[in-house]
């Protein structure tokens, strides 16, 4: 089975579902929860971050990385390679992946963006300040992008994308909300297939 470590800087609610697995109907009933993957180490770069709660509810390890090596150093490739990672899922991560890092694991890292990239991508564009920007733009949908992980900030190969409707009095809260459910609705599955491929 895959090993996965989920990198997340914040609340980590993406990481929770995607620890819990996509859901499927058992055909006698009820949900059912077999993720084909196992979440092994969440990566996080700030110690106050909600993230590293859900790790411990769930046990599992955690590893707090520091800036200096991370961006100078090998960017923790040795430690992810030796602790058996295959895959890395960014969730909510919020620095730049160092080139070797990536290299390391070409096709084999994904993201999640809150919007329907290329547009609303890059620099600078995360949290409220995506939804804000849709939104005084005039947009008339959002949503999601998953997607792989390449040099260029927000502009690896594109996975899945799901969309929500920009309403007239929408506000980046309410965006903030729509876009959540698709995330936490959809990452998951994807992370499932990734696992399979
Ligand atoms: C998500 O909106 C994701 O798209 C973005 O960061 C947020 C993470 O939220 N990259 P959470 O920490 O998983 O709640």
């Amino acid at each position: 089975m895959k090993q996965i470590a989920i990198f997340s800087s914040g609340t980590g609610s993406n990481a929770k579902k995607i620890i819990d697995g996509p859901f499927s109907i058992s055909p006698v009933g009820g949900e059912v929860r077999v993720p084909p993957y196992k979440v092994s180490l969440i990566v996080c770069n700030k110690p106050e971050a909600g993230v590293l709660k859900i790790a411990e509810e769930n046990n599992i390890p955690t590893l707090l990385i520091e800036k200096e090596k991370f961006f100078r150093g090998n960017a923790y490739t040795d430690e992810l390679k030796t602790t058996g990672i295959d895959l890395i899922v960014l969730a909510g991560f919020l620095w730049k992946i160092p080139v070797a890092l990536i290299k390391a694991y070409h096709g084999k890292m994904i993201n999640i963006h809150p919007a329907l990239l290329p547009k609303y991508g890059g620099k600078g564009m995360y949290g409220t300040f995506v939804h804000e920007t849709v939104i005084a733009n005039k947009e008339k949908e959002s949503g999601i992008t998953i997607h792989y992980v390449d040099e260029v900030y927000d502009h690896g190969q594109i996975i899945l994308q799901a969309t929500c409707l920009v309403s007239e009095d929408e506000t980046p809260e309410s965006l903030a909300k729509k876009v959540q459910v698709l995330e936490h609705r959809h990452f998951p599955p994807a992370v499932a297939l990734l696992a399979t491929l």
